[in-house]
């Protein structure tokens, strides 16, 4: 340690660690020290350790994550003309529900600033998802960006590196050292950035089920409470949805196959729940920015958020009407029973989707544009043995069987008659106070 520094690592981590608070000094020089590389990779990752778990209280969270944003730029969308609103999720399979939304608040006069990353692990990334329409682009600079958001009202870009440094550090070691799942540090992950990003309202889509961080309702809702209560003190006008991903949302997991699924949703059809939240959280957008006594679900059926949809995908260098690539390889998985589908479990086809490429183990790994898997039967469909469940795409044939391994215990076929358990897709809402 220099004799400069006003702490040293090893008393942090041991106070944390003894289950102590964190002095707001500590929080700032640690998040400091770490981010100038004073703080050894090893230290912040036995520090995440003890925060998963002996947990933070919300001083301690506020502090940490007021110490993230200080480590970066703030962005400044006050002088926009529109009323600015942003929606996070916090991640689940199927999940393309950025795609067709953006677009759809826009038509409103609201401005989006999607500020999205690439996927890691089992649930995808909206980026990689867009960047398999011919010739888009993700990487768009500040001004670029304000143009867009002034002209269109919707741009769903890179997060650029200024935002938040500290958190980008810190999300990549946690991801190696078995501390993402951590309620204190994901809340401070997910909201220094949203907050750095100076968005005026902010809709957050808590996932709740197998194929999300949070695999039951109690830790979603105190992440939920965690994030609005963030957002709130920082000014932000913060609500969240808790939302179901214990199965798939939609029929489709992987790139191209959820932007031609989330194409169709912008032409007034698309799978129901898709639909439904995207409807939802639109909602929730326009009231936070303000916007009252309209409809969005008109917008998606009359054609107003597809031709957003389309400027937005043209100003950032993309070709709307561009076929979109198809994997070359398909391989079916069949029904093993006739029955009803009563279970389809989000992670295991997350894992799927994954495997058959369309999703990375590695920051530096590529995707491919047209792996992923296409389901047939979600929970209430009637099948009979021998029909086509899922079909799996990729360009890699190698990867079909580890695929099949990810899917063996994915699907629960029950007698006919039965019912799959009846959870609605919305599950809570929470909003400050
Ligand atoms: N997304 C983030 O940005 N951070 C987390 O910690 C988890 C999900």
């Amino acid at each position: 340690m220099s004799t400069a520094e006003l702490f040293d690592a090893v008393d942090v981590i041991r106070t944390k660690r003894d289950k102590g608070r964190l002095s707001d000094a500590q929080i700032d020089w640690v998040i400091d020290a770490y981010t100038r590389g004073v703080v050894a990779e090893e230290q912040m990752s036995a520090l995440n350790m003890a925060i998963l778990l002996n947990g933070m209280d919300r001083p301690e969270i506020a502090r940490w994550t007021a110490a993230m944003i200080a480590s970066g730029e703030r962005m400044d969308f006050s002088g926009l003309s529109r009323p600015t609103s942003d929606k996070h999720s916090t991640g689940g399979v199927g999940d393309k529900i950025t795609l067709p939304l953006a677009p759809l608040v826009a038509v409103f006069g609201v401005a989006v600033p999607q500020l999205s990353g690439r996927g890691l692990g089992h649930t995808g990334g909206t980026l990689d998802k867009l960047e398999s329409i011919p010739g888009w682009r993700a990487a768009l600079s500040n001004a670029e960006m304000l143009a867009q958001l002034e002209s269109i009202g919707a741009v769903i870009c890179q997060a650029g590196s200024g935002l938040a440094p500290a958190d980008r550090k810190l999300y990549a070691l946690r991801d190696v050292t078995g501390t993402v799942e951590a309620i204190p540090l994901i809340a401070s992950s997910i909201m220094s950035k949203k907050i750095a990003e100076g968005t005026g309202s902010l809709v957050l889509d808590v996932k709740v089920g197998s194929g999300a961080f949070m695999k039951n309702i109690d830790q979603a809702t105190e992440l939920a409470r965690t994030m609005v209560d963030l957002g709130t003190d920082a000014g932000v006008r913060t609500v969240a949805l808790l939302t179901d991903m214990s199965t798939p949302l939609g029929l489709t997991a992987g790139n191209a196959l959820e932007v031609r699924e989330s194409v169709e949703v912008l032409a007034g059809g698309g799978p129901a729940d898709v639909v439904e939240l995207t409807v939802a959280l639109a909602r929730e957008m326009l009231a936070g920015a303000g916007v009252t006594g309209v409809d969005p679900a008109d917008a998606l059926v009359d054609g107003r958020a597809m031709d957003v949809w389309k400027r937005m995908i043209r100003a950032q260098g993309g070709d709307p009407d561009a076929a979109l690539p198809w994997a070359s390889e398909t391989e079916l998985v069949l029904a093993p029973a006739d029955g009803v589908v009563v279970r389809l479990d989000a992670l295991a086809v997350g894992v799927a989707a994954w495997r058959l490429g369309a999703g990375r183990a590695r920051r530096s790994d590529t995707v491919q544009a047209g792996a992923g898997v296409v389901m047939h039967a979600k929970p209430g469909a009637l099948v009979r043995a021998g029909e086509p469940l899922m079909t799996l795409h990729t360009d890699t044939p190698e990867r079909f069987s580890r695929a099949r391994e990810a899917l063996l215990d994915a699907v629960t076929i029950a007698p006919e008659g039965s019912a799959p358990p009846r959870t609605p897709l919305i599950l809570d809402r929470i909003a400050a106070g």
